[in-house]
């Protein structure tokens, strides 16, 4: 594996403008989304994805799994964007519902899963995570080809939470958190801004009418107070999958 470092370097800020696609609802914001995958995964030897946790992306995975064929995954290398710290068959796990969904359906060869040792204790889990990302990449700042990211109620995207000194890190690609949101696991190891700004492509997949007001907060009006906002790679795309529901409240029309 190349690496991919993108330490002490910097990253060209030749941002290209967010894209926003509104789908009719979840199942074809889903569709679109495994469109996406697969076309970056058949470019991609080896495609490196991050994958988001919580309960959107979870048709998204059954998509997927639906189709093993599409995708190359003997070359496929799944990773995640955040975990909570619970063991990884525990409910709250986001590697226990991309297995259940995804994982146990395709030929993605063992060795190519690398999961966070949520039954660890978060800052031990944090720096295996760290160490694995090196490993394989060959540096400690590598460049995913796919980050894949949803939006909390609060503004939160992977485990970034509002207010977070975590926010503020520059020094490490993976944190350990602590963060109450619902009633998920509050112990979570999540990537950073600037390993999640360093992506080739990021998609935020964002559903249902509960989210209508933190998207157009997050898309229109708060600027960069949210952590969501936070995410804009500065030489790889952003692109904003929303179903109309989450969509209901923007100003400004989709490019689609
Ligand atoms: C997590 C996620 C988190 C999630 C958002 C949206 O571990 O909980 O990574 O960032 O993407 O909270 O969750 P829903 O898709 O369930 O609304």
């Amino acid at each position: 594996m190349t690496g991919h470092g993108l330490r002490g370097v910097a990253v060209p800020t030749t941002a290209n403008p967010p894209e926003r696609i509104i789908l009719p609802d979840r199942e074809t914001l889903s569709q679109e989304a495994a469109r996406r995958f697969i076309a970056l995964a058949q470019a991609r030897d080896p495609f490196t994805v991050a994958l988001s946790g919580g309960s959107t992306p979870r048709r998204l995975y059954q998509i997927l799994a639906a189709m093993p064929g599409r995708v190359p995954w003997e070359r496929v290398h799944v990773f995640w964007s955040d975990e909570r710290c619970v063991p990884p068959d525990h409910p709250g796990s986001n590697y226990r519902m991309a297995r259940e969904a995804l994982l146990d359906h395709v030929p993605l060869p063992a060795k190519n899963v690398h999961r966070v040792r949520g039954e660890w204790a978060p800052e031990a889990a944090a720096q295996a995570y760290a160490v694995e990302l090196e490993d394989f990449f060959g540096a400690p700042w590598p460049r995913f080809d796919l980050i894949l990211l949803g939006l909390g109620g609060d503004g939160h995207t992977a485990s970034l939470f509002p207010d977070s000194d975590t926010l503020h890190e520059r020094e490490r690609p993976i944190a350990a958190v602590t963060a109450t949101y619902q009633a998920r696991p509050a112990q979570r190891v999540t990537f950073t801004l600037p390993l999640i700004n360093a992506a080739r492509h990021v998609l935020f997949l964002v559903s249902g009418a509960d989210k209508a007001g933190i998207v157009q907060r997050v898309l229109e009006t708060a600027g960069e107070h949210y952590p969501a906002s936070r995410v804009q790679p500065g030489a790889g795309t952003l692109t904003w999958l929303l179903d109309q529901a989450a969509a209901g409240q923007l100003d400004v029309p989709a490019q689609n």
